[in-house]
C-alpha cells in the first residue's frame, strides 16, 4: 500500500504514521526526519537543509525529491510506504508520480488531514519528541506520564527547533502557498479523503483504517 499524508505543519501527520507503520508494517517516510536527521549528522545535506528549516522554508525541491526517490528504493519499501511531509508541491506531487510508475507501483491513497489554522501553533509549540526513540507527545494534548521523560524508553524529551510561535507562522504561510494546492491535485486524481483532525488521536486513526481497509494496493 502507497499512502501519503497530506496537512498542514503540526496537524498530526507524524503521529498517526507511527500508528499506520504498527497497524500496516510499512514503513514511515518523513522528509523532515530524514533532514533533522542530516543535519545532526553534519552531512552536506543537512547543511543545505538547516538553512531553509531554520526559517521554516521548504529545501529546495530537487534536493527533497533525490532523496525521497533513494529511499523509496530500498527493500523495505518493496510492500508500500507512508510519506509522511512529502509531497509538498505541485512540482514534488508529479515527480512522485514518475517514481510511482518507475517502481511500478500506484499509489493507493492520500489522506489529508485537516486541522484549523488556529489549533496548529498550540499543536507545535507544545509538542515534545523523545530524543532517543522519537515518540512524539503534546504537553497539553498528549503528555508523558512524567515530565520530560518518554513512556515508550525512558529517554529524554526535547523542542524542534522550528517549533516556536514565529517560524510556524513562517510554515504555516508557506503551506498555503506551496501545499494547499495538492489538495485540488489529489482531488482530481482520485483517491483522495479528508479526515478531521481536530478529533482524539485515536479517532483520528480509526477513520484512517476504515478508509485504508477498502483501497486497493
Ligand atoms: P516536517 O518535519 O515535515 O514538519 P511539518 O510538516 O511542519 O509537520 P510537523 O512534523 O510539524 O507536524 P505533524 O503533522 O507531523 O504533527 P505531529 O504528529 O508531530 O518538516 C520540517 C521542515 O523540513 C519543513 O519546514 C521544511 O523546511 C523541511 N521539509 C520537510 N519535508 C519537505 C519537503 N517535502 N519539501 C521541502 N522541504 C521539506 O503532531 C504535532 C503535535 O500535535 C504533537 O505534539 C502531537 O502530540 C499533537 N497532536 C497530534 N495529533 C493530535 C490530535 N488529534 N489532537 C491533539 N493533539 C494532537
Ligand atoms: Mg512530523
Ligand atoms: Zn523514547
Amino acid at each position: 500500500m502507497q499512502i501519503i499524508l497530506m496537512g498542514p505543519p503540526g496537524a498530526g501527520k507524524g503521529t498517526q504514521a507511527a500508528e499506520l507503520v504498527k497497524k500496516f508494517g510499512i514503513p514511515q517516510i518523513s522528509t523532515g526526519d530524514m533532514f533533522r536527521a542530516a543535519v545532526n549528522e553534519g552531512t552536506e545535506l543537512g547543511k543545505k537543509a538547516a538553512e531553509c528549516m531554520k526559517t521554516g522554508a521548504l529545501v529546495p525541491d530537487e534536493v527533497t525529491v533525490g532523496i525521497v526517490k533513494e529511499r523509496l528504493s530500498k527493500a523495505d519499501c518493496a510492500k508500500g510506504f507512508i510519506l509522511d511531509g512529502f509531497p509538498r508541491t505541485v512540482d514534488q506531487a508529479d515527480s512522485l508520480n514518475k517514481i510511482l510508475a518507475d517502481l511500478g507501483k500506484n499509489l493507493s491513497a492520500v489522506l489529508n488531514i485537516h486541522v484549523p489554522a488556529e489549533d496548529l501553533i498550540e499543536r507545535a509549540v507544545g509538542r515534545r519528541i523523545c530524543k532517543n526513540c522519537g515518540s512524539t507527545y503534546h504537553v497539553k494534548f498528549n503528555p508523558s506520564h512524567k515530565e520530560n521523560i518518554c513512556d515508550n524508553c525512558g529517554g529524554e524529551l526535547f523542542q524542534r527547533a522550528d517549533d516556536n510561535e514565529e517560524t510556524m507562522k513562517n510554515r504555516l504561510s508557506v503551506y498555503e502557498n506551496s501545499t494547499r494546492p495538492l489538495i485540488e491535485y489529489y482531488k482530481k486524481a482520485g483517491k483522495y479523503t479528508e479526515i478531521d483532525g481536530r478529533q482524539a488521536i485515536g479517532k483520528v486513526t480509526e477513520e484512517m483504517e476504515k478508509v485504508l481497509s477498502s483501497v486497493e494496493d
